[in-house]
């Protein structure tokens, strides 16, 4: 794995931890219906899913619920995309990100107009561009999953997504791999990788 890229993103992050957010903002995606716990993707695990992701210039990738913004950045970073965009209800964490992006623009070739964040629920979000999707979801509540995936069924364009909380069966979607990557509080999780069919019912 490259190392070059793991230093990249060390260096933008130096100081920026999504770990602790202040008390009133868990309590606000508590009250949405979500869950404001916390963990990453691995460096190196994010690279070996974007690889498998077969991102191009075409692609509009979404992280739902993208913390710091770690995915959206090494997207930027190593694929040729048209769009990166990470959604997180959290404001402390969307501030982070936006604190790594000033920093890689000023530090690396990164596309400016690639890469933006939004503070709001995903649930909300305008996602009807999204060609790929990804969302570290192990600790969403059942209906919110349910709901997300019955958002996403209906985007035209979107023909992967991948979450580590699995779908109900859904005419939509199927199932095509599991990957297993590293997060930061297990080795080996399960990352759930769907094909999209969308208006399928
Ligand atoms: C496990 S963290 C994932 C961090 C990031 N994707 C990564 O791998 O580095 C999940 C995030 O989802 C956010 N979240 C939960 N519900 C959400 C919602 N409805 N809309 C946007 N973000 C949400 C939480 O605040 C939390 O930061």
């Amino acid at each position: 794995v490259p190392a070059d890229r793991r230093a990249v993103l060390r260096r933008l992050y130096r100081g920026l931890d999504g770990f602790g957010i202040p008390a009133v903002e868990t309590d606000r995606i508590r009250a949405a219906g979500s869950s404001a716990t916390y963990g990453e993707l691995m460096p190196t695990a994010t690279l070996r899913l974007l690889a498998r992701l077969d991102l191009g210039e075409d692609d509009a990738l979404y992280d739902l619920g993208c913390g710091t913004g770690k995915l959206v950045l090494l997207a930027a970073l190593t694929r040729p995309l048209a769009r990166a965009t990470g959604i997180e209800l959290s404001p402390t964490r969307t501030a982070l990100a936006r604190r790594a992006l000033a920093r890689a623009r000023r530090s690396t070739r990164l596309c400016a107009r690639v890469c933006s964040f939004r503070t709001e629920s995903f649930l909300r979000s305008d996602l009807s561009d999204a060609t790929v999707v990804y969302t570290c979801s192990t600790a969403f509540p059942t209906p919110l999953m349910r709901r997300l995936a019955g958002k996403l069924a209906r985007i035209r364009s979107l023909r992967l997504f991948a979450t580590l909380q699995d779908l109900d069966p859904h005419p939509a979607f199927e199932l095509v791999e599991i990957l297993r990557l590293d997060v930061s509080w297990r080795r080996r999780a399960a990352v759930h990788l769907y094909r999209a069919h969308p208006g399928r019912r």
